[in-house]
């Protein structure tokens, strides 16, 4: 069985709190916090602030996705009791060896991601200090787009690096997987699936969770 961390840039804004809660009752394993900063990624979402007012409400661990340039600069504001995972970008770390060790000072683990058209091989220098990689099966900026199929081979190749290497670092997907697809990044050996539309927009939540991880 996969783990599920559904994203809540899917959820409705205006009622925040209660969608939270709602998913957060269904047999969730992590919640996804997706932080877009208008300039790695063309859109904006949301910032700590909002995160943070989801503390007392959240019964799952932050699983954090920082799309934004400068991640070392904001990261100790994404800390908080619920956070598990601070997740940054390659391709907007100057110093990722450094950005890594940062996150994990701060008191979270440290994962990393890579866009679709980045190869999976610029991380194996950093494999052994990574506690999750998150391979992107979108252009990071939206929720809703169509899962790029390239994500399948990057699973499967730092699945192999894992166990060539004996490491033990988490593998995550994330955009456009829902219960139709879901099989394909399973098969592939993905350890953590995120999905925003297919499970805030499904008829019945729990139907939808259950379809993705088993
Ligand atoms: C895209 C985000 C994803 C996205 C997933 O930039 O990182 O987490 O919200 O949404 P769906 O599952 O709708 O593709
Ligand atoms: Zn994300």
């Amino acid at each position: 069985m996969a783990k599920i961390a559904p994203s809540i840039l899917a959820a409705d804004f205006a009622r925040l709190g209660e969608d939270v809660k709602d998913v957060c009752s269904r047999g969730i394993d992590y919640l996804h916090i997706d932080v877009m900063d208008g300039h790695f990624v063309p859109n904006i979402s949301f910032g700590a602030s909002v995160m943070k007012s989801l503390n007392s409400i959240a019964t799952v661990p932050y699983d954090v996705h920082l799309m934004i340039y400068n991640p070392d600069k904001y990261l100790e504001d994404f800390i908080t009791d619920n956070t598990e995972y601070i997740t940054v970008h390659y391709e907007a770390c100057d110093d990722l060896a450094a950005t890594i060790k940062h996150i994990k000072e701060a008191g979270a683990k440290a994962g990393v991601s890579i866009k679709p058209g980045t190869d999976p091989s610029v991380l194996d220098a950093y494999l052994q200090d990574i506690d999750m990689i998150l391979v992107m099966s979108v252009e990071p900026g939206f929720g809703g787009q169509k899962f790029m199929d390239n994500s399948v081979p990057k699973i499967a190749y730092y699945k192999a690096k894992r166990e060539e290497l004996g490491l033990d670092y988490m593998i995550e997907v994330d955009g456009g997987v829902g219960s139709s697809n879901a099989h394909i990044v399973k098969e592939a050996g993905v350890d953590i699936i995120v999905a925003g539309s297919a499970v805030f927009k499904a008829a019945d939540r729990t139907k939808e969770i259950e379809a993705i991880v088993q």
